[in-house]
């Protein structure tokens, strides 16, 4: 039968969520809320000018074009309850409840529940005062990391190397006030050292399926250094990682959450992305999120051989068990290109030149994230641009094909990292 869709988002996320569900034989049309240049390019595709945050627009939409399932892309209407509010008009929408989505809308709620069901994280203590958090740092020996307890648009982490760095921090917390009632409270936490990795696992309240290993690349600067951004490129999977220790994230991390989030009554339903940090002493949750990683997505979609509408419609249906997850035997990369001066001040509306010339090379696909078309023109309208992926045979040769690939692309000011996928092996901390 075919099936109607909404995708709801605007990033790279959802163009390479759009583009897979595109191939579905099953899909007939995809609307997508508001989309952006990419997803409008996608034939059986169409942008929709309705904000992420418009629930009555969106549900109105969905009954008016009769949307056999919608499809959330990023965390801030799962955390506002799109789910339940789509749910409770008896429309079919595939993500976790508000409740569920706790485990990435606060932080406290994250830790305490890990705490509950055993899963490994880092250890960790609350404070709402200076001198007994200054003297818990000092207690456990630096470093260590101090972090605003509420949202601070990623700017609330310190990891201080000393006394002198905790103390400096703790006062733009509590005395400065920099973060205003984010910084209420503070939780101290305590320095997992090792590579950072991105888990993916579909759920279905019961059933969870874990994905392919990825990896994303935080920090703006090449090495990982400078402040954080929301991805600068992706690699999938990851050679240095086993079977074996994935299936022991597995048992010990994935599985345990979406059993004790049943039991919690708060079923998980949807994507679970646990960020990790292999540490000396195994695996240890950094973060949850409750949704789809970008750029890890535009790997993601690039290496799955499944239909990614099938494995929706088993997941809305609690049937996740009777899924195999195909993955092609080809390493993939993604790319960001981004416009200069981002995660901070950036300028936008920069003319977009070379897309096509990438997307002809062989097993390259550039996915759209900040872009806006001014007549016929493509222009910059966000920090993130453009991903670029490639797929081969090696992760070498896929990382190779899609820097070949970047460099067919130009705009203004464009900014990329030349050093996605520098950690390809385990031992960083030599
Ligand atoms: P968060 O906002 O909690 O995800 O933290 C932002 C970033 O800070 C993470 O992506 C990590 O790179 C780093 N970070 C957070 N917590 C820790 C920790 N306990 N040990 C080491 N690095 C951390
Ligand atoms: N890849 C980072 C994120 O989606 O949060």
């Amino acid at each position: 039968m075919s099936k109607r869709l909404l995708v709801i988002g605007s990033g790279g996320r959802e163009h390479a969520l759009t583009w897979k569900l595109a191939q579905s034989p099953k899909v007939e049309k995809i609307f997508v809320a508001p989309g952006n240049p990419g997803t409008a390019a996608i034939d059986k595709a169409e942008n929709i000018d309705i904000k992420v945050s418009d629930f009555g627009k969106l549900s109105h939409l969905a009954y008016a074009e009769a949307i056999d399932i919608t499809v959330v892309g990023p965390d801030d209407p799962l955390g506002d309850g799109i789910i339940d509010h789509f749910q409770a008009k008896g429309l079919k929408i595939w993500g976790p409840s508000q409740a569920a989505a706790r485990l990435e809308s606060s932080k406290a709620f994250a830790k305490d529940f890990m705490a509950r069901h055993n899963i490994p994280t880092a250890e960790y203590k609350v404070f709402t005062e200076l001198e007994p958090a200054l003297e818990y740092c000092n207690e456990q020996g630096y470093p260590i990391v101090v972090k605003a307890s509420g949202l601070a648009l990623g700017k609330g982490v310190a990891i201080a190397q000393d006394e002198t760095e905790a103390k400096d921090f703790l006062e733009k917390i509590f005395i400065e006030r920099v973060f205003g009632e984010a910084g209420d409270q503070v939780v101290i936490e305590e320095f997992l050292d090792g590579q950072e990795i991105s888990i993916h696992a579909l759920a279905d309240g019961t059933n969870s399926l874990i994905l392919q290993t990825a990896q994303d690349h935080k920090p703006v600067g090449e090495g990982d250094t400078g402040p954080n951004t929301g991805g600068m490129g992706t690699i999938s999977p990851l050679p240095w990682l086993s079977e074996e220790e994935l299936k022991a994230i597995d048992e010990t991390i994935v599985k345990p959450t979406i059993k004790g989030m049943e039991e919690e009554g708060a079923p998980f339903t949807g994507l679970l992305y646990p960020g990790l940090k292999m540490t000396s002493k195994g695996p240890r949750v950094l973060e949850f999120n409750v949704r789809f990683g970008d750029p890890e997505t535009q790997v993601y979609m690039r290496t799955l051989e499944n239909d990614l509408l099938e494995i929706i419609e088993a997941s809305l249906d609690d049937r996740l068990n009777e899924i195999e997850l195909k993955w092609s035997n080809k390493a993939a990369a993604c790319i960001i290109l981004a416009s200069g001066g981002y995660p901070a001040s950036y300028h936008k509306g920069k003319e977009i030149t070379g897309i096509e010339d990438a997307n002809q090379l062989d097993d390259v696909v550039v996915f759209q994230a900040g872009t806006k078309l001014d007549q016929d023109k493509l222009l910059t309208n966000g920090g993130r641009v453009l991903g670029v992926t490639a797929t081969a045979d090696n992760l070498d040769e896929a990382l190779a094909k899609a820097y070949q690939a970047a460099k067919k692309i130009n705009f203004e000011d464009m900014y990329l990292r030349g050093d996605i996928g520098f950690n390809l092996t385990k031992l960083t901390h030599a």
